[in-house]
């Protein structure tokens, strides 16, 4: 008997299923100004691949720093979640263009996760909270540029239902967007201060572990 078929026999019929995966929490983070080093760090740690993914270009370290240094944190919107030592583990960007601004409701979604992170749920639930943050600001469509190969960004954007058109080695997700509900919209605020709060807490444990080893 297979391993799996052992475990299946040792499962009582009337548990026959097994249980649903836990969703744990996950804290995200609005970023501002002040994140603007923390996010080149983690841009600058993905490896070509990577940014062939992310910017559809082999984007050098400069064109990196150039990204960073320009990004405005007042129109577009970047989160990200944080490791203990307030490490930026993985980042999302919705970018609202001009036009956008002016009432089009179209928005586009850019993501990366350390490599070392990939595969827990990290790019779903970023895009998810970007799901969530463009209908509460009246967006009617979250747009993606993806590559053909990248199998887990056309999962992210399939099994949330977008529109997939593939365009030889590229392919355009359209996601249409549910009007904002007050449920939306309580769920980003109570996100948004549970992260918060999460945040602060992280980095008073790295002020007193700075004052403590200071001190010693
Ligand atoms: C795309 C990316 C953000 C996914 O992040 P992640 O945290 O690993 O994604 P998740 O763990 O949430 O997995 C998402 C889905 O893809 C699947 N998946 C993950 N890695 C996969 C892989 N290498 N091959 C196939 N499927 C994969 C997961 O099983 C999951 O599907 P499920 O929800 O049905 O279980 C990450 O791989 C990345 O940063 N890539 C480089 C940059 C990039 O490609 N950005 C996207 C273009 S903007």
């Amino acid at each position: 008997m297979s391993q799996r078929h052992a475990l299946d026999a040792a499962v009582p019929p009337h548990l026959g299923s097994p249980p649903p995966r836990t969703r744990r929490w996950v804290p995200i983070r609005k970023l501002g100004h002040r994140h603007r080093a923390r996010v080149l760090e983690h841009l600058l740690a993905l490896d070509d691949d990577d940014r062939l993914l992310r910017f559809g270009h082999l984007a050098s370290d400069e064109r990196i720093r150039h990204y960073a240094e320009q990004l405005d944190f007042d129109r577009d919107e970047l989160f990200g979640i944080f490791d203990r030592r307030l490490r930026l583990l993985a980042m999302a960007h919705l970018a609202f263009s001009r036009s956008e601004v002016q009432g089009e409701g179209i928005t586009e979604f850019g993501v990366s996760v350390l490599a070392r992170k990939r595969g827990r749920g990290l790019g779903s639930r970023l895009f998810e909270h970007a799901v969530m943050h463009a209908r509460n600001r009246g967006m009617s469509t979250m747009v993606i540029h993806l590559a053909r190969d990248n199998a887990a960004m056309l999962g992210i954007v399939r099994s949330a239902g977008a529109a997939v058109e593939f365009e030889g080695a590229d392919v355009l997700a359209q996601l249409p967007l549910p009007a904002n509900t007050l449920g939306s919209q309580i769920a980003e605020l109570l996100g948004h201060q549970a992260a918060e709060f999460d945040y602060r807490l992280k980095l008073q444990v790295l002020r007193l572990d700075a004052w403590s080893s200071g001190k010693t």
